[in-house]
């Protein structure tokens, strides 16, 4: 009898298969679409070492997933969500730093071969192990993205990645937690070798086995010598350390708490030595796991997660083919966004050369992308061939969804539609990407209104993550399912709210933008505006933002809104339409309320116009505090997201969240505006709002839910 049994492999996390001389440990975490890290995993990962360890006829090891096509998602935040003390998150990270330390240490060589995205803790883990290779797949990526969840990575990536990629590198990828693709990974010395898909068991395995036999030793591009000199001595590091600290006060406006930490970890690190980072980081991520920010964006996260599943996928048809009328900005980008996943697109303008030019403009888009190494030109072009520019309707017959981003007038969309209704099959989903009309009444003269549905996306489509699909009363469920799974498939995160005049974002946001023009008739200086909504958290000032969407789109916008929805208590601004008629339209037109220099993606702000106060009431002469700016703007747009949900505009607050922070850029790190009213207490906001309702009238009337809340001490999130 062996005194000791070999411990126990949990199947439910983890298999093992040696193959002479060289173990796999296949992580593939059963019932589970990905591999997320939890204290299971953990247990599993451990327990698997110690077999390979132990065992004589193994020489080298394997990590890979057992997945399609993602390697390990990060850590999994419903147990991060569980915890109730730091002292209880300490105490697992400080086992994942000891997992890493093992691995590192091992006597036998470790390889990672990653496939799929390996974000967070999936990245960390790889960093302990002597050589990683990757796949060539486009799903491939790394990042350490938790600082957008307002955390630091705390499996010991605030150690080893610096000390694997060099302090600016990983300054870079863990202050933005932007993705790290295969080609860059491999410039930067994130990995060591890349392979296609199919091969990378394979060479994981040949490279394990050469590893243990000596013949292939890890090389790694040494670094620039501007680089090494910078990062060689306590005193140049030091300038390294307080200009990513900057950056990131500069970006993050004193609104986020963690990229402070995570420079402090890595200095602790470089300067104190490994075991003394590893102790910050468990302490400082501990920290901020309980921070309200961090709650906030964990929220968000989780919220997210229920926006990218359909609810109704029982009912939706295929989206094979979709046909596209618009190849303008919008036209493009969801034609692009479409064809980059996988969906035929039939691109329809004017005519087939203003198509052409659309399909032309996509082809610039794909080949930025190409630049920065986010895919080949080979796939640029796959998803280009995807893209047909059609000169007539008739092409549009085999379309399972058309979707219509044509000038926004109505009569011209009732027009295009009918037009699209006379050729498509019975089940096609007809779309509108109306920015403020309602869909009812483009739908008003179809045929069959129940087809109809707003699929509204936000500009620059690529980038833009939410897609907000609206429903009349006369939509069917299958439109409304085929729709949502249009939009999953093109990789939005998607929203279904009711119709109405802007639905719910343009809504909060025109009315958002409408008191900024009310502040700048009074007198305020658009520039202090601007400073003050970015203090607050916004990417950029309501200003800039008139500039970026066209000055004539928000006059346009405001003249829908005001037609179709204002009580008599709203004050409406004339403004923008007054400028826009005077030729000032923003970026498109080279002057708003900047100047811009440049052209085309290459445009940028100049400065400030001061000619835009000759044409104004106020001068830009009242000096206003930023918290009273702040106050008005951002509780007019709180009130009215209220407001949406007590008329039935909004189905749920999580989706008065997500639709805020991902489509209108709300500062994340409040969670969005329900997450707001309920970290701050309906009362107060109750209090505030009937306090600027005395000074600048009803317009600010408290929302009926908000007083209820108020009354009873309730949240809005439960
Ligand atoms: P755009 O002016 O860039 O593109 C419109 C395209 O429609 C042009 O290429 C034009 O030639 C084409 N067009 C005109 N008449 C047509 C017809 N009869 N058949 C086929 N194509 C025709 O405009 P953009 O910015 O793309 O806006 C399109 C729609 O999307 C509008 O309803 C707008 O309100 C909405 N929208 C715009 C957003 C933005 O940020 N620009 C955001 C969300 C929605």
């Amino acid at each position: 009898m062996p005194t000791s049994a070999p411990p126990a492999l949990d199947p439910a996390q983890l298999h093992l298969e040696v193959d002479d001389g060289v173990a796999t440990i296949w992580i593939d975490q059963a019932d589970q679409r990905v591999n997320t890290i939890s204290e299971e995993t953990l247990d599993a990962l451990e327990a698997a070492i110690d077999v390979v360890e132990g065992r004589a006829d193994v020489r080298a090891v394997v990590f890979i997933s057992g997945k399609d096509d993602s390697f390990i998602a990060g850590a999994d935040l419903d147990m991060l969500r569980g915890f109730d003390t730091p002292a209880d998150v300490e105490a697992v990270i400080r086992r994942a730093h000891a997992l890493i330390d093992r691995v590192q240490h091992s006597t036998k060589p470790t390889v990672a071969a990653i496939n799929g995205a390996a974000m967070g803790g999936g990245l960390e883990m790889t960093l302990g192990c002597t050589y990683r290779i990757a796949s060539t797949h486009d799903k491939t990526k790394m990042a350490l993205p938790e600082v957008q969840l307002g955390l630091l990575p705390g499996g010991g990536g605030t150690q080893y990645l610096p000390r694997l990629v060099g302090l600016q590198q990983a300054f870079q990828m863990m202050l933005t937690g932007k993705n790290v693709y295969p080609r860059k990974a491999k410039r930067i010395g994130l990995v060591d070798a890349l392979i296609h898909p199919p091969g990378l068991h394979r060479a994981a395995v040949t490279a394990a086995r050469q590893l243990a036999d000596g013949t292939l030793s890890p090389e790694r591009q040494p670094r620039s010598l501007t680089e090494r000199l910078l990062e060689s001595n306590p005193y140049s590091r030091k300038i390294v350390y307080d200009k990513a600290l900057e950056r990131a006060e500069q970006e993050g406006k004193g609104n986020y708490p963690a990229p402070a930490r995570i420079v402090a970890c890595v200095k602790t690190g470089m300067e104190e030595g490994l075991e003394a980072g590893l102790q910050r980081e468990a302490e400082l991520f501990s920290e901020l796991v309980f921070t309200p920010e961090s709650k906030a964006l964990v929220s968000l996260f989780f919220a997210k997660q229920q926006g990218d599943k359909n609810p109704h996928a029982a009912d939706a048809l295929p989206v094979r083919t979709l046909g596209m009328l618009g190849a303008g900005l919008m036209g493009a980008g969801i034609a692009q966004i479409s064809a980059a996943n996988g969906i035929d697109v039939q691109l329809k303008d004017q005519d087939f050369t203003q198509a052409a030019t659309g399909r032309e403009q996509i082809w610039k888009s794909l080949s930025k992308e190409v630049s920065k190494g986010i895919r080949s030109t080979f796939e640029r072009d796959v998803v280009l061939e995807r893209v047909r520019p059609i000169g007539d309707y008739e092409a549009l017959a085999s379309a399972d969804v058309v979707i219509e981003a044509v000038p926004e007038n109505l009569e011209l969309k009732r027009a295009v539609l009918s037009d699209v209704e006379a050729v498509v099959r019975p089940d096609c989903v007809i779309a509108s990407n109306t920015s403020a009309l309602p869909i009812a009444e483009i739908a008003e003269e179809a045929q069959h209104p129940e087809r109809f549905i707003g699929m509204h996306y936000f500009s620059p489509v690529p980038k833009m993550p939410l897609l907000e699909i609206i429903t009349t009363e006369h939509t069917n469920q299958a439109t409304l399912a085929t729709a949502y799974a249009a939009g999953l498939k093109q990789g939005k995160t998607v929203i279904v709210v009711n119709d109405g005049p802007g639905f719910y974002t343009t809504r909060i946001l025109a009315l958002y933008m409408n008191e900024a023009l009310l502040l700048l008739e009074e007198g305020a200086s658009f520039t202090e505006v601007d400073d003050a909504m970015e203090q607050f958290g916004f990417p950029m000032g309501p200003f800039e933002l008139f500039d970026l969407v066209g000055i004539d789109v928000g006059a346009k916008i405001t003249e829908v809104m005001e037609e179709r929805m204002l009580d008599d208590h709203f004050s409406i601004s004339h403004t923008a339409k007054r400028l826009a008629d005077r030729g000032l339209a923003g970026q498109k037109t080279k002057k708003g309320f900047y100047t811009y220099a440049g052209e085309g993606t290459k445009l940028e702000k100049d400065e400030p116009n001061k000619d835009i106060y000759q044409h104004v009431p106020g001068r830009g002469s009242t000096s206003l505090a930023p918290s009273m700016v702040q106050e008005r703007l951002a509780l007019m747009m709180v009130n009215q997201a209220v407001r949406c949900l007590d008329e039935g505009i909004l189905q749920s607050a999580t989706d008065g969240d997500l639709g805020a922070v991902f489509g209108l850029g709300y500062p994340p790190f409040q969670g969005g505006p329900f997450r707001y009213v309920d970290q701050t207490g309906a009362a107060s906001i109750v209090g505030r709002l009937k306090q600027l309702t005395r000074q600048y009238g009803p317009r600010f009337t408290p929302a009926d839910s908000l007083r209820t809340h108020a009354e009873n001490d309730t949240t809005y999130h439960g």
